[in-house]
């Protein structure tokens, strides 16, 4: 019998760890940079290449898909109708700069692998649940990270997305219906992908921890209480430039010298709470016209900050911005400042963490509590539907790296961890 107690929920999960890592690698060659290391931007032939290959695998697992205006992919397994919402699961595909072939696409891949193994369990869901590919988690191409929760959560205004262009120019909207995707205007794109009230019944996300503490433990599986607070602050310096053999040091007003203080001024904040969940990193600086024999005349810099606590996070921000101004003063620079975004933590669901508790405990798989300290889908999730996540370890912690790796053993726990607790969410 697959199923156990009085509780319709399938004992056997045909989920084959080895399998779900297959596709991964495979999903893991599309990319602009050869292996072990992944490059994925959102829309790039490379990024419409994993689309495909993601639909393909959501047909194979008798899935029925569907897309919309921002680019999401969406395959449903139908539920019985008995029960009010969807409940759904997912992640995203795109790959920051030398990434490796875990991040994110786990709770894709490993999403869909998930549904099929409910229906090949003969398992019907009272809810229907949906595996969902979400556009542009991060944040490379349009300086804005989780655009397609974002927008499902309808907390993405247009006037935002319109101004995020990309190194090119182009807007998120001239880029999306390049692809296939859009809507005539930002706004009528953002209506249509914006989701229903009441529409979702719950939200639950597969993802590796990328952070120690599982691996550390012996721990099998992360049941996430909270997802950490992201900001993001964009700062430019301009100064005047020049030749760096003629102009004089006492006659310079060094953009990337402001550039270089403050990302200094950012580590110091950032210990200056002397929390450990304050985190802040200066992870991008581009001087202009980055030539050897010029005085950098324009310095960007790109802040990342992260706390559980939003107004720690929060303080330390006006800490950032205030020492912007006072280096720029100082150094006769002028200064333009945008907080890209300034986000809310989130607190996942009690339904969703005793549902993924339940599921860990069936298995038989150690589990902990823990809080997310990287960003997902999953905190906009959180805004439309009760959210939870589900990690499992990842190689020394490792994540955003060409080295990244789960096992195939925690792949798979993770999988049938993941199916348990949307059998449960979607009632039996
Ligand atoms: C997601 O990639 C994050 O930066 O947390
Ligand atoms: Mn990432
Ligand atoms: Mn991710």
């Amino acid at each position: 019998c697959p199923y156990i107690g009085a509780f319709q929920y399938p004992s056997k999960l045909d989920v084959s760890g080895s399998l779900v890592v297959e596709q991964l690698l495979k999903l893991a060659t599309f990319s602009d940079v050869p292996n072990p290391a992944v490059t994925r931007i959102v829309f790039t032939p490379n990024d419409m290449k994993a689309r495909a290959y993601v639909k393909d695998l959501m047909q194979l697992a008798g899935l029925t898909l569907r897309e919309d205006a921002v680019g999401n992919i969406f395959g449903l397994l139908a539920g019985d109708g008995s029960a009010e919402g969807l409940v759904q699961t997912g992640s995203h595909t795109d790959a920051i700069p030398l990434a490796g072939a875990y991040d994110g696409t786990l709770g894709v891949i490993g999403g869909i692998a998930a549904l099929r193994a409910l229906s090949a369990a003969g398992f019907r869901p009272r809810r229907g649940i949906e595996v969902i590919m979400f556009t542009s988690e991060e944040p490379t191409r349009f300086s804005l990270s989780c655009l397609g929760s974002r927008a499902m959560a309808g907390v993405l205004s247009a006037e935002t997305l319109a101004r995020r262009l990309d190194e090119n120019g182009t807007d998120f909207l001239t880029a999306a219906t390049a692809a296939g995707y859009g809507r005539g205007s930002t706004q009528a794109m953002l209506d249509a992908a914006r989701v229903k009230p009441g529409s979702v019944s719950s939200f639950v996300e597969l993802h590796i921890e990328q952070g120690p503490e599982l691996e550390a433990n012996g721990t099998s599986l992360g049941i996430v209480t909270a997802i950490a607070a992201p900001a993001a602050l964009r700062v430019r310096f301009s100064g005047d430039g020049g030749h760096a053999g003629a102009q004089l040091m006492p006659r310079r007003n060094d953009a990337g010298l402001a550039a270089a203080e403050l990302a200094l001024a950012v580590e110091a904040a950032a210990l200056g709470t002397g929390a450990p969940d304050t985190v802040a990193t200066a992870g991008r600086v581009d001087l202009a016209p980055n030539t050897v024999n010029s005085v950098p005349p324009q310095a960007a810099v790109e802040i990342d900050l992260r706390d559980v606590d939003e107004s720690r996070r929060d303080a330390v921000l006006a800490q950032i911005l205030a020492a912007a101004e006072e280096i720029a003063a100082r150094r006769r620079v002028r200064l333009q400042t945008e907080v890209a975004n300034r986000d809310a933590p989130a607190t996942c669901a009690a339904e969703v963490v005793a549902a993924a508790t339940a599921a860990a405990e069936q298995l038989g798989a150690s589990h902990a509590r823990l809080v997310s300290r990287a960003y997902h889908d999953a905190l906009f999730m959180a805004q439309i539907a009760p959210t939870g996540m589900i990690f499992i370890p990842c190689r020394g912690g490792w994540s955003h790296r060409p080295d990244e790796f789960a096992s195939p053993a925690h792949v798979e726990l993770g999988v049938k961890a993941l199916a348990l607790t949307l059998a449960r969410l979607a009632g039996a």
